[in-house]
């Protein structure tokens, strides 16, 4: 019996090898108890019926694992791995299903180290490599006691769920099947979510969920290529499917091709959806049907630590912040270090040594997981410098509300966000403060950092106004300078003066301002282009001084533009700030934002 099962397994590889087509037959093909694989030996693998899957050795790094593979692909795909962690083998490994029913793994011929593949509870009698790319364990009356779908390494296949409470793990890399360093966790609360592996698994961590919860339910992957989440069915509730993805295609002529659906969590950290089309020609082709995330940088942890992703192109790249180096340059997703050793902070304080570091020039467009230690209403300069003075201080990210959020290390997850108007500070040893080295080019130039978005105003008013009103463009800056910052911050909040969650400029109305200042009665003084009226803010006592432009149309505008661009890039404690500016087609019910500056008119 032995022997015709071994004659049989050979040919069945002479059949592979072949060019014929192979008719499928769904006659598994049985492994007979005393059957054995091994690198050196004839036979490395076991075949499915179909020649589509096979069980067994596969090279692995400098050796051999133990897993189930797709044959005849464009590329090796591995879809399940035994011990998945363990050293790779040597060519002189053996896998056998002993006569005494356990499917075992000697390591070493000859010291006998040996390692169960698959726990099972009672004797195997046989085994196989069943189509579907499931591997099973016979007892003998044929009753399935171990199979291969019930411990999903990174992928699952048609036919195959993953259980409530179970995880997928992704690999390290294309080429190596060990742990790597995403989870995709079917939780026992129905929701499945995307983790970095070894984070705390908190929301903060999360960078995908399928959000359908409150029962439990399994990931289930159907011969036809859907991916849903299927609650219990003993509720009585067959309707309680949420399908994520329909995998199917359309049929391309007939029986000729077989399709194989896979969906694997990549080492990228991404979950998607596969389609294997394998013709009987043995030609293949594989498609992505769908992915749960298209940006690489959504994947929290793709860069480890003190590192920011960024896109070019459709790769993601990770770079370090500025004062950190690679932890190693040829796997720059481990994160980045510190790239000098930090000076005893404290010490020097106390002894009033000259400080040893800078900040770094302001980086755009950056984000990271949100967990300042202090929140300050500092205006910017005065935000990065706060930042120099404090021992615990190595980055600060700095709103366009005064919002001054200080970080200790390490920042994670960082990243490109394109719609992000924070800018980034860094603190860097002294003498080594230039624009940073690792900053993706054309995105961050610290020069085109100042924020000029006061040109569209004037620009409209050019379009929009009448001629008298085009002449006169307002800064409404409130007077007081308060004593207490906190206190200020907090009533600048406060005031209906309204500075909205949006941070933009309050717009006003000609009539508003003519109200506000009765007028426009009791002149402050005389600027080289318009004269700046005291007044009040309607529904407020707000005192505030407005500024009308008086000048001709065009040079005046352009004075006034140069003037406000001044302004935008001043942040001083003596100038008071800027909340809001003249709207022409407020009436028109057409809101103009922009950003709120700091600034004056007005020196004291
Ligand atoms: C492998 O096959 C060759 C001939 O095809 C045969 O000579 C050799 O003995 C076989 N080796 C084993 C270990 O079965
Ligand atoms: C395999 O076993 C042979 C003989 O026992 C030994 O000479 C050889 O070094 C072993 N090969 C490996 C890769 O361990
Ligand atoms: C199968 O094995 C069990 C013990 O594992 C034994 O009790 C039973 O009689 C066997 N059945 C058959 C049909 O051989
Ligand atoms: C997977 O789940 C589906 C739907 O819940 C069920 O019909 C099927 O039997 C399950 N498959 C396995 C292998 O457990
Ligand atoms: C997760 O932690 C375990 C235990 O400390 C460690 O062995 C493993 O390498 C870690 N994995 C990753 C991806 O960091
Ligand atoms: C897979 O699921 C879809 C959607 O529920 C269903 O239409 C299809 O018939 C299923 N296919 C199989 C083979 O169960
Ligand atoms: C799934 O996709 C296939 C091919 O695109 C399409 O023919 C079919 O109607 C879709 N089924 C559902 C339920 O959306
Ligand atoms: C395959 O499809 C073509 C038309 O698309 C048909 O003529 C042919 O008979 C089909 N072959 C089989 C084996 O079904
Ligand atoms: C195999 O068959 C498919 C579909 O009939 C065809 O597109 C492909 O070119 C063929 N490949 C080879 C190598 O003959
Ligand atoms: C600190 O860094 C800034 C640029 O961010 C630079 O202009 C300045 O010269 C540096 N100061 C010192 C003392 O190096
Ligand atoms: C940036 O854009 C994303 C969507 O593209 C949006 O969800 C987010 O709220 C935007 N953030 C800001 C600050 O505008």
């Amino acid at each position: 019996m032995a022997f015709l099962a071994v004659l049989l397994l050979i040919l069945s590889n002479i059949a592979l090898n072949s060019t014929k087509a192979k008719s499928q037959t769904n006659q598994p093909n049985i492994i007979h108890l005393g059957s054995s694989l091994s690198p050196n030996a004839n036979t490395t693998s076991w075949l499915s019926p179909s020649g589509l899957f096979a069980f067994g050795f596969y090279r692995q790094d400098y050796g051999f694992a133990v897993g189930i593979f797709m044959l005849n692909q464009p590329e090796t795909t591995i879809t399940w791995t035994a011990n998945r962690d363990d050293e790779p083998l040597s060519s002189n490994a053996t896998l056998e299903l002993t006569l005494d029913g356990e499917l075992l793994l000697r390591t070493d011929q000859k010291q006998g180290k040996a390692k169960l593949i698959a726990q099972t509870s009672t004797q195997a009698t046989s085994a196989s490599m069943l189509d579907s790319g499931n591997f099973v364990l016979y007892d003998n009356v044929s009753r399935v006691i171990w199979q291969s779908f019930d411990s999903p390494t990174d992928t699952i296949l048609g036919g195959q769920n993953l259980t409530a409470g179970k995880n997928l793990v992704s690999s390290k890399s294309v080429s190596d099947h060990s742990s790597g360093r995403f989870l995709l966790g079917m939780q026992e609360d129905g929701n499945l979510v995307l983790y970095p592996v070894n984070s705390s698994y908190i929301t903060e961590d999360c960078y995908w969920a399928s959000g359908f919860n409150g029962y439990s339910s399994d990931l289930c992957l159907n011969g036809t290529g859907f991916l849903y989440l299927q609650g219990d069915t003993d509720l009585g509730r067959s309707s309680n499917r949420r399908i994520l993805a329909n995998g199917s295609s359309e049929d391309e002529g007939n029986e000729t091709h077989a399709i194989i659906h896979r969906a694997t969590l990549d080492a990228d950290g991404i979950f998607r959806l596969y389609s294997h089309h394998v013709w009987s020609n043995k030609s293949s082709r594989v498609l992505i049907k769908w992915s749960v995330l298209e940006n690489k940088c959504d994947v929290k942890g793709f860069c480890g630590f003190n590192s920011f992703c960024a896109l070019e192109g459709k790769e993601a790249i990770c770079h370090c912040f500025p004062g950190f180096d690679f932890i190693d340059p040829d796997s720059k997703s481990l994160g980045c270090y510190q790239n000098f050793d930090e000076d005893n902070c404290r010490e020097n304080e106390v002894s009033g040594l000259i400080m040893r570091y800078n900040i770094s020039s302001p980086l755009e467009n950056l984000w990271w997981v949100n967990y300042p230690y202090s929140v300050l209403p500092l205006k910017e300069e005065l935000c990065s410098k706060s930042c120099l003075d404090d021992c615990n201080c190595w980055a600060v990210s700095y709103t366009d509300v005064n919002n001054c959020r200080k970080y200790k290390l390490p920042l994670r997850y960082g990243k490109i966000i394109e719609n992000s108007t924070d800018l980034a500070f860094f603190k860097v040893i002294l003498g080594n403060s230039d624009t940073p080295t690792h900053v993706p080019p054309g995105r961050v130039n610290p020069e085109i950092l100042v924020r000029s978005k006061n040109a569209p105003i004037l620009i409209l008013a050019l379009s929009l106004g009448s001629v008298a009103f085009l002449c006169f463009v307002f800064a409404v800056s409130s007077f007081v300078v308060y004593k207490n910052r906190a206190h200020r911050y907090k009533k600048l909040w406060d005031s209906n003066v309204g500075l909205a969650e949006d941070f933009a400029l309050q717009s006003f109305s000609y009539n508003e301002l003519e109200r506000a200042t009765d007028g426009f009665k009791e002149e402050l003084g005389r600027g080289c282009f318009g004269a700046v009226y005291k007044g009040t803010l309607f529904g407020s006592n707000k005192a505030v001084a407005v500024k009308r432009l008086e000048k001709g149309v065009e040079e005046g505008i352009r004075e006034f533009r140069a003037e406000m661009t001044t302004i935008g890039r001043t942040h001083h404690r003596n100038l008071v700030q800027l909340i809001g500016h003249f709207a022409p087609d407020l009436e028109r019910k057409s809101k103009i934002h922009t950003r709120c500056s700091q600034g004056s008119f007005l020196s004291t």
